[in-house]
């Protein structure tokens, strides 16, 4: 039980595991028995309390509002996959591009911790650069962030297709 625990926390949280990790198919089928999540499933999960819900707001390109009901751990690039958000994530939060880039609303700037150098290094290349901006893939939820707005900016660099629209994995 233990060790299931601290394996699942390592697949969670150790980005080299994560990002570069390649599983066989048999090893998939392993770990989905053992209960361990791949990039992007715990998302796809619905909260198991209401002390875990964390609602947000994307705010598209257009201006249009989308509510979204989170739960507290989600990755907020993640989230946007799983209901449909046209934010990106070609390097699927490796922290190898800046597709993820949102605006965040002022009065919750404060409540995020600092971006890394490695972050603040990607945003510089990201078009229309503001001093609320950072990256949606390094956002997640929190209990505090119960009612944050994040906006999409009007572009970003790397769409590895025109007109590509990111689905849920
Ligand atoms: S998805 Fe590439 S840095 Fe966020």
């Amino acid at each position: 039980m233990k060790i299931n625990y601290f394996v699942n926390l390592l697949f969670r949280e150790t980005k080299f595991v994560r990002n570069f990790y390649q599983p066989t198919h048999t090893q998939k089928h392993f770990f989905r028995f053992q209960n361990i999540l791949y990039s992007g499933e715990y998302e796809m999960q619905e909260p198991k309390s209401p002390d875990e819900i964390v609602n947000m707001v994307f705010i598209d390109k257009n201006d249009c509002k989308h509510n979204v009901r989170g739960k507290v751990g989600d990755n907020i690039m993640y989230l946007a996959h799983r209901y449909h958000i046209e934010l990106e994530g070609a390097c699927e939060a490796s922290l190898a591009c800046s597709t993820c880039h949102v605006y965040v609303c002022e009065r919750f700037l404060n409540k995020l911790p600092e971006a890394t150098e490695k972050e603040e290094d990607l945003l510089d290349m990201a078009p229309g650069l503001k001093s609320n901006s950072r990256l949606g893939c390094q956002i997640t939820l929190t209990k505090e962030l119960e009612g944050i707005e994040l906006k999409l900016p009007k572009m970003t660099r790397n769409f590895y297709v025109d007109g590509h629209t990111p689905q849920p994995h």
